[in-house]
């Protein structure tokens, strides 16, 4: 028997591991000058003028972008019922609803159509999460977010880095986007995140936000040659700060970013090409062939009729991982309650793709030897379905 093959690994190299050390050798272990390295050299990656605010967590990050836009008690934020929790309980942070909504079936996107029916006065935000690292069809949602007067705050946790019609998800007319840095993410920082964008209120109130409300920055605060000790506090704020050590492992990842995309690129390449015999539904690619897809994740959705749960079986007694992305929300014991009016094909995309998907392995840790493993072993296990 072959060793096991993860569902996902980091790809963590000398450089991330040099400039942590430096971390702890230098005295300065949280946030500071390698968090401002990093939010630097992340805006100007993305490029158009966006601001980049590293957090600790892409869900710190959509909180502070939420409660950045005034989101609170009485509000409706529509968001997808197919996403990870992260996504749904930041709204409940601020007090305020989610609405959720249905997915394309062919994008596992969000539904424009689902978001429009979903509108009432109380809507005053839009969540459109990426899914796998494909980019929504924004076009559609920002029309709706003029024609109504909504905020659009883009879960782009899976989507580092994609594009958009030719631009770069973080550079679209949203009023923020969130990234993730979590281990098993396309760049990471361990645990990590960066809100984007081009509003310089939302930065400054985020930035304030994610120290406790204190209206300076500690670094300078403890750097500065002068008296420094004086600052204030403009609201309770949070603890949101990204610490240096994180940040540190960031600044060596974003570098490499083009060849992790490369790296995934070919191995999504390489299933399209070898599992397209199989009783299943390759992922869906970008409308307009030119745009990026992140590879995050890479969803099979298995033909109908066939046990998804048995597969995933089958696939560990081969000695290798996978997962199911997502469990929908709204069948959750903490988000249910929120859906019990709803007519029974509401999320009738949502189930159909979230009953037949495996999420495969796809890491740059692998090679194409380790995903023909994968093919090997899908294609002996549905063989009989096929
Ligand atoms: C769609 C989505 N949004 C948000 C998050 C939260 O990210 P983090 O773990 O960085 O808070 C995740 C985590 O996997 C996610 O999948």
């Amino acid at each position: 028997m072959q060793p096991f093959l993860p569902f996902a690994t980091p790809d963590i190299g000398d450089s991330e591991i040099s400039e942590v050390i430096d971390s702890l050798k230098n005295g300065w272990l949280t946030t500071g000058p390698k968090v401002k390295q990093l939010e630097k050299n992340f805006s100007e990656y993305l490029g158009d003028g966006v601001t980049a605010l590293a957090v600790n967590s892409a869900t710190s990050g959509l909180h502070l972008a939420l409660e950045a836009l005034g989101i609170s008690e009485g509000d409706e934020v529509i968001l997808p019922s197919y996403t990870f929790t992260a996504t749904a309980e930041v709204i409940k942070y601020l007090g305020a609803t989610p609405v959720f909504v249905d997915i394309d079936a062919f994008t596992y996107n969000i539904s424009p159509e689902s978001v429009l029916n979903a509108i009432s006065p109380k809507t005053k935000a839009i969540m459109p999460v990426h899914f796998a690292g494909l980019a929504c069809d924004m076009s559609p949602l920002f029309d709706i977010a003029k024609k109504f007067n909504l905020s659009i705050i883009e879960d782009a946790a899976h989507a580092f880095p994609a594009s958009y019609k030719g631009k770069k998800i973080g550079t679209l007319e949203s009023d923020a986007t969130v990234f993730s840095f979590y281990a098993n993410k396309t760049m990471t920082t361990a645990e990590g995140g960066m809100i984007v964008s081009s509003n310089p209120e939302l930065i400054k109130r985020a930035k304030t936000m994610r120290l406790h409300g204190i209206n300076r920055d500690v670094f300078d605060r403890y750097n500065s040659h002068l008296p420094s000790w004086y600052y204030e506090v403009e609201a309770p704020g949070y603890k949101y700060n990204m610490p240096d050590i994180n940040a540190a492992i960031g600044i060596h990842q974003l570098k490499r970013i083009d060849n992790f995309l490369e790296k995934r690129n070919k191995l999504a390449q390489f299933y399209f090409d070898n599992l397209k015999n199989l009783p299943l539904t390759l992922p869906p690619t970008p409308n307009q062939n030119e745009d990026i897809h992140a590879w995050h994740l890479f969803p099979i959705l298995l033909d109908e009729g066939i046990d998804r749960d048995k597969i995933i079986e089958s696939l560990y007694q081969h000695n290798i991982g996978c997962s199911v992305h997502f469990i929908p929300l709204h069948l959750h014991p903490a988000w249910k309650g929120y859906c019990i009016s709803y007519p029974k094909d509401h999320f009738k995309n949502t189930i159909n793709t979230f009953s037949r998907e495996i999420s495969i392995p796809l890491y740059t840790k692998m090679d194409t030897g380790d995903a023909q493993r994968v093919v090997s072993a899908l294609g002996d296990i549905l063989r009989p379905y096929v």
